[in-house]
């Protein structure tokens, strides 16, 4: 049996960091994976986070089981990122990461509600479609970037998704939009939500960048208008970027119901269903949260640091579209410095994704997105040379 498995297709994302680790060219540059990289080039250990985990080690706890939902705390405090304050008709648990927070709303959605389709953005992350079809279900897309224009496709959006039928799941990104770097304003945020409740639609909000767009509030504002309506809502969130918490796999998913006794009842589903595939969650990642999040003067430092690393990406998104300008680019530059979050998509196409990675080891996932962060001022002139070179060919 074993010897009749079929060879699996690489992820286009985690097979291209394994191609540029194995790249020997001095000059390479990873602007694949959603990783934020310093001004030199390495990924940092953030400052509060590293204090977090000293005060942990000092008080050498035991490595007991947490409970299955992970804890309590832990959950308020996500509750808090997100919606300002704990709320009680909202059922939080702890997952592995933003991607468990995603399969268990997406088996959620399955087993307990019964639904069997998805509708996604287009584009989208590539692995949302993986982990909703491995979920079991059908997945749908709905229009949301316009490549060529460089737009939002906000009234074809709003179109599809006025034509589904009552109860379908729709997945959105509250902000830092992957991988288009292009989010809704607050009023087309308003429009779209009284349209899904109009609908009867089931939101799925996962927010895998919170703090990356306008601030750790701002990037939140979809989710808070949405809490003042009677819509039940999924949202995934991670803390793998903004506590650069990548490996520790730290997350949570929350399920907003009508009333605290339905947000008893889907907490013992979730329960269910991580019991069965993991048991519980793992404890460091969510203590170290946990620790910082607790401690005013650490959960200041970490908003300090992280607006250091916004402003950062911000300033090479300005930094990059000037080299482009400078040099005479056709490329449409403009959208690289007002795109938001970690990613910008380029317009550049396949071919010269391709080009830039054989020719000049620069790496970017196709088709154009790029990841600023892996910028910095060693390597932005370099990579704005090379797109010239390959966009505007001699
Ligand atoms: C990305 O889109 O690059 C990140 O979300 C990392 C990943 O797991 O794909």
């Amino acid at each position: 049996m074993l010897k009749n498995i079929k060879p699996s297709m690489p992820d286009p994302i985690m097979s291209l960091m394994e191609a540029y680790q194995q790249d020997a060219h001095p000059n390479k540059v990873n602007l694949g994976i959603g990783l934020y990289y310093d001004h030199q080039g390495n990924i940092p250990l953030m400052q509060a986070v590293h204090i977090a985990e000293q005060r942990l080690l000092e008080q050498q706890r035991p490595h007991a089981y947490p409970p299955i939902e992970g804890s309590a705390l832990f959950a308020n405090q996500i509750q808090t990122l997100l919606f300002g304050e704990p709320i009680p008709r909202i059922a939080t648990i702890q997952s592995i990461g933003g991607s468990g927070a995603l399969k268990l709303g997406a088996d959620f959605i399955y087993h307990y509600l019964s639904r069997r389709e998805i509708w996604l953005p287009d584009p989208t992350w590539a692995n949302h479609q993986a982990i909703f079809e491995g979920a079991g279900l059908q997945v749908n897309s709905y229009p949301y970037f316009d490549d060529l224009s460089g737009q939002l496709r906000f009234e074809a959006m709003l179109d599809t998704l006025s034509s589904l039928p009552e109860g379908s799941v729709v997945l959105l990104h509250p902000c830092c939009h992957n991988p288009t770097g292009t989010d809704l304003d607050p009023s087309q945020w308003r429009t779209l939500i009284h349209r899904l409740q109009q609908r009867r639609l089931l939101p799925f909000f996962d927010i895998a960048y919170q703090g990356f767009g306008d601030g750790l509030e701002e990037d939140c504002f979809a989710l808070r208008e949405i809490l003042k309506t009677d819509l039940g809502f999924l949202v995934s969130n991670s803390f793998s970027k903004n506590m650069a918490l990548y490996g520790q796999r730290v997350g949570g998913l929350s399920v907003c119901c009508d009333s605290v006794e339905s947000a008893g009842r889907v907490k013992g589903a979730l329960k269910t269903l991580v019991r069965r595939s993991y048991s519980c969650p793992p404890t460091h990642g969510s203590q170290v949260v946990e620790t910082l999040l607790s401690d005013p003067q650490l959960h200041q430092l970490w908003e300090s640091e992280l607006t250091s690393m916004r402003q950062r990406i911000k300033q090479m998104r300005i930094t990059l579209a000037a080299g482009l300008e400078q040099g005479g680019s056709t490329l449409d530059y403009a959208r690289i410095s007002h795109q938001k979050g970690m990613f910008s998509y380029t317009g550049l196409n396949e071919q010269q994704v391709n080009q830039l990675r054989q020719q000049y080891s620069i790496y970017l996932v196709s088709p154009g997105r790029m990841c600023l962060p892996g910028l910095n001022l060693q390597n932005v002139d370099y990579v704005a040379q090379a797109i010239l070179d390959v966009t505007c060919p001699k």
